[in-house]
């Protein structure tokens, strides 16, 4: 992503978390959102969210992904069994905006966490 595409997500994910995103701005959230989730999530938990039997959890049926955006944030934050902590490799705003897609994909619908709202999980 450019400079300023990243500026532009950022904002959107502004104003999505202040309930006042146009539509052409939650269609970019969105598609930054997919594209975080393609390039470092989807490895295990698969591009369809369903993960693999047995070995990784499907994000698209977890209690913990319907929950709060914030507990999302936690595990991204400190991990968890085999899955890596995101904390040094993901910035807040790309946590918030990866969280948004998740919560809200594949049948999820959840409130959005704010770029804000992950610093503050931060250690
Ligand atoms: C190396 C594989 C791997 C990667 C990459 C990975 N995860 Fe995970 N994830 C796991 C495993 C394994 C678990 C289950 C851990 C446990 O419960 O012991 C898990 C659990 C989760 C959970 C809890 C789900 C539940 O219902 O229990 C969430 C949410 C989650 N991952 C989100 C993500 C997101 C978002 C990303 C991308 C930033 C990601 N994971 C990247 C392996 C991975």
């Amino acid at each position: 992503m450019s400079n300023y595409q990243q500026r532009l997500v950022r904002l959107c994910a502004l104003l999505l978390s202040l309930s006042a995103a146009s539509p052409s701005c939650i269609a970019e959230q969105a598609e930054a959102g997919e594209r975080l989730f393609l390039d470092n999530c989807a490895e295990c938990h698969q591009p369809n969210g369903q993960g693999i039997r047995g070995v990784y959890p499907s994000l698209a049926a977890s209690e913990i992904v319907r929950g709060s955006g914030a507990d999302v944030a936690l595990q991204l934050i400190i991990g968890r069994g085999e899955m890596p902590s995101f904390a040094g490799a993901l910035s807040a705003a790309e946590m918030a905006t990866l969280i948004n897609f998740v919560r809200n994909a594949w049948g999820n619908s959840g409130e959005p966490i704010s770029e804000a709202t992950v610093s503050g999980l931060l250690p």
